[in-house]
C-alpha cells in the first residue's frame, strides 16, 4: 500500500475525499447532455427551414393528409423547396399519396435522410419505420413522443422554404410535442368539411391552438362541392337533380358546354367556423374523386392534372396561406 495520504486504491480514503459522480448522476448528466444536443440540433434544423405549417383537424377523415400533401405539391409547383413530416404513427398514409409506399429510411452518419416524392418534395413518415404497413404501431405515451422528438432532431432536411406537418386526428399530444421541439412554427391550418359534426370538432382545434401558442393561419374547407360537366345544345337550359331533393339550373354556353357545382354535404361550414372564431377563411377545395384514386395508386391529383380544377383550387389556398404567413411574420412566437 502507498504512503501517500490520498490513495485512489484505498476505498476508505477515497470515500473521505471529494466524491465522484454516482452511476445515477452519470446517467442524468448523459441524459442532460443528450437533451441539450438534441435541442441545439432542433434549433439548427429550424433555422434552415423558412416556414413551418401544421395541418390539423378535430375529426378524422376530413382530408388532412390529402390537404397536407396538396399544399406541399402546390408549393413545389411554384418552385419552392418543400418537405412533409408525417407525424401519424398509427395510420401514416402520406408515403402512399406521395408514391413512396414501401420505402425505408436512409441513414447516413447518424442522420436520417428524407425520401423524395413527387415534384422533389422531401418526405419523412413514421410509416418508414414500420415493418409492415398494415400493422399500425401501438407506441404509447413517452415512447411515441420521444420518437417524434428524435425524428425532428435527427432528420437532415437541408434548406427548405416550407415544411408541412401532417398530424393524426384530434388534439392530442403530438402537436404539442412538435410545437415544443421545433421553434418558430408559423401557424396551423385547420381542415374541416362542410358538415356540422366536422365543423364542431374543428372548433376544438382552434381552442387548442391557443393553448399551445401556435396561431391559426385559417380554416380550409375540404370536399366542398362536386362539379359536373357536360355538353348539350348551345344556350339551352340544364336542370340537374342535386342531393337533398334540390334542383340546380344552369345554361349551356355557345359551344354547348355547361358545368354545375353540387354541394354534396352542406355548404359554407368552413367559412362559418372561420367567422365564428375570427380567423381567416383560406378557401375551399372541391370534392374530387381523383384524390381517392391518387391515394390508391400513389399519384396525387396535383401531379396527374397539374392544371386541373383541384390544382387551381390548391394554388388559391396556398396563396391565402402565404398571405397569412406574411401578416404574421411580424409577431414572434414563444412556445413554452
Ligand atoms: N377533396 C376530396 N375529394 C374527394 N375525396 C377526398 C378529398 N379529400 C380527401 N378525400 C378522401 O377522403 C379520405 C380521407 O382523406 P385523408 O386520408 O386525407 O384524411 P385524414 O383527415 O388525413 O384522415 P385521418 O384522420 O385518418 O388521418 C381519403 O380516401 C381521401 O382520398
Ligand atoms: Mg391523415
Amino acid at each position: 500500500m502507498s504512503d501517500s495520504p490520498v490513495s485512489t486504491h484505498d476505498p476508505k480514503v477515497a470515500s473521505d475525499s471529494v466524491e465522484g459522480p454516482t452511476p445515477q448522476d452519470q446517467k442524468k448528466m448523459e441524459q442532460a447532455y443528450a437533451q441539450m444536443k438534441r435541442k441545439m440540433s432542433m434549433q439548427d434544423i429550424s433555422k434552415k427551414i423558412k416556414h413551418k405549417v401544421m395541418v390539423l383537424s378535430g375529426k378524422g377523415g376530413v382530408g388532412k393528409s390529402t390537404v397536407a400533401t396538396g399544399l406541399a405539391l402546390s408549393l413545389a409547383q411554384q418552385g419552392m423547396a418543400v418537405g412533409i413530416l408525417d407525424i401519424d404513427i398509427t395510420g401514416p398514409n402520406v408515403p402512399k399519396m406521395m408514391g413512396l409506399e414501401g420505402r425505408r429510411l436512409h441513414v447516413e452518419e447518424g442522420r436520417i435522410h428524407p425520401a423524395q416524392g413527387h415534384l422533389g418534395v422531401k418526405v419523412i413518415s413514421m410509416a418508414f419505420l414500420l415493418d409492415n404497413e398494415d400493422t399500425p404501431v401501438v407506441w404509447r405515451g413517452p415512447i411515441k413522443l420521444g420518437a417524434i422528438q428524435q425524428f425532428i432532431a435527427d432528420v437532415e432536411w437541408g434548406n427548405l422554404d416550407y415544411l408541412i406537418i401532417d398530424f393524426p386526428p384530434g388534439t392530442s399530444d403530438e402537436p404539442l410535442t412538435v410545437a415544443q421541439s421545433l421553434p418558430d412554427i408559423d401557424g396551423m391550418v385547420i381542415v374541416t368539411t362542410p358538415q356540422d359534426v366536422a365543423l364542431l370538432d374543428s372548433r376544438k382545434s382552434i381552442t387548442f391552438s391557443e393553448s399551445i401558442k401556435v396561431p391559426v393561419l385559417g380554416v380550409i374547407e375540404n370536399m366542398s362541392g362536386f362539379t359536373i360537366k357536360g355538353t348539350t345544345a348551345p344556350g339551352s337550359e340544364v336542370e340537374i337533380s342535386a342531393p337533398a331533393g334540390r334542383t340546380e339550373k344552369t345554361t349551356a354556353d355557345k359551344d354547348g358546354n355547361f358545368s354545375v357545382t353540387l354541394d354534396i354535404f352542406k355548404k359554407g361550414g368552413g367559412k362559418l367556423t372561420a367567422e365564428e372564431f375570427d380567423v381567416p377563411f383560406l378557401g375551399a377545395l372541391p370534392f374530387d374523386p381523383g384524390f381517392v384514386r391518387g391515394g390508391d395508386d400513389g399519384v396525387h391529383r396535383i401531379v396527374s392534372e397539374p392544371e386541373g380544377a383541384s390544382a387551381i383550387a390548391f394554388a388559391a389556398v396556398v396563396s391565402a396561406v402565404q398571405d397569412q404567413i406574411k401578416v404574421d411574420d411580424g409577431t414572434s412566437l414563444e412556445i413554452i
